[in-house]
């Protein structure tokens, strides 16, 4: 039998209660937001090992068309695209309609952004403040079906720990 190294369903939801308070510890006084957005990139990578896992943050687009686009802000993995439109991709899409994306097969997802060909499957948050998205959390793993309502559940309440 093939050996099945994805996490079970009560084993996972474990590791995201035991993370959540070292997270909280790791925000705690600390008001600067590209520190928070590196250090809960760095936990989380270092917790699951996942492909990739960064921040895009709404920016102004670095062309003066008055437009913003998402740009490449924290993250650990391999080198990933810089900027990334409204409704474009994953981010994209996560971005413009302001809900977590869970996509099991990135190949299936029209207009996937492919950043790494080793990336299978994705989950994508939106960082929210007030009512307007200001960046999303993405997390590529290199297979097939690794995300589901667990981690939109845990990842959703670690977004929400960070002040924006
Ligand atoms: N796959 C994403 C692009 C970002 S990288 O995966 C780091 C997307 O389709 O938006």
């Amino acid at each position: 039998m093939a050996e099945d190294l994805t996490i079970a369903e009560g084993a996972k939801g474990d590791i995201y209660q035991s993370l959540i308070p070292q997270i909280k510890g790791l925000l705690e006084g600390e008001p600067d937001l590209i520190a928070n957005l590196a250090n809960v990139a760095a936990a989380l990578k270092e917790q699951f090992n996942w492909l990739w896992v960064g921040f895009y943050l709404v920016k102004p687009s670095s062309k003066t068309d008055g437009e913003s686009e998402l740009v490449l802000g924290p993250f650990q993995g391999p080198v990933a695209c810089t900027r990334i439109k409204k409704g474009r991709g994953v981010c994209g899409t996560v971005w413009q309609n302001a809900e977590t994306l869970i996509v099991p097969d990135v190949e299936k997802f029209p207009g996937h952004i492919a950043c790494s060909s080793l990336s299978r499957s994705e989950i994508v948050i939106p960082l929210i403040k007030d009512i307007e998205v200001i960046g999303v959390l993405d997390v590529d793993a290199d297979r097939l079906d690794q995300f589901d309502e667990t981690d939109k559940k845990y990842l959703e309440e670690i977004i929400s720990l960070i002040s924006v």
